[in-house]
């Protein structure tokens, strides 16, 4: 199975932004624990990162045909992208949705996810083990 891990604006500073929510460990640390789980769990993963919104829609483009499955942190643009949830929308590659932090549990703004109707799961609050669970609901959606 090949999957596709797509990170949005900002976790790229994962170990410097606000570690009292999103913890020390950082953005190298998260790639490698993805990195490893799917080593050992014989998934072909890529991972990509960006701050930029129409970036993430190319990527999620680009994956048409290409992936077995993608697992979406898109941060703030979680919030706001239309265009994101229509990326996904058009590939029709299954899609889990990934917080780091509890966000149902934060403000207002947070409450709303525009990506999460085209997801098959959503999974919050669980920190950077929230990614190995997102590829645990791939690897058992794809059997
Ligand atoms: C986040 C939650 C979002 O509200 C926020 O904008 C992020 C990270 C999370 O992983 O908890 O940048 O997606």
């Amino acid at each position: 199975m090949k999957i596709l891990v797509i990170n949005g604006p900002n976790l790229n500073m994962l170990g410097i932004r606000e570690p009292d929510i999103y913890g020390k460990n950082t953005y190298g640390d998260l790639c490698a624990l993805i990195n490893d789980y799917a080593d050992k769990n014989g998934v072909e993963v890529k991972i990509f990162q960006s701050n930029h919104e129409g970036d993430l829609v190319d990527e999620i483009q680009a994956a048409y045909q290409k992936f077995d499955g993608i697992v979406i942190n898109p941060a703030a643009y979680t919030h706001t992208s239309v265009a994101i949830l229509d990326a996904v929308k058009s590939v029709g590659i299954p899609t889990v949705e990934v917080h780091i932090s509890a966000v149902e549990t934060r403000e207002d703004f947070r409450q709303v996810s525009y990506i999460r109707q085209a997801c098959i799961k959503t999974i919050t609050g669980l920190g950077f083990d929230g990614y190995l669970r997102a590829i645990d609901v791939l690897l058992e959606n794809g059997k």
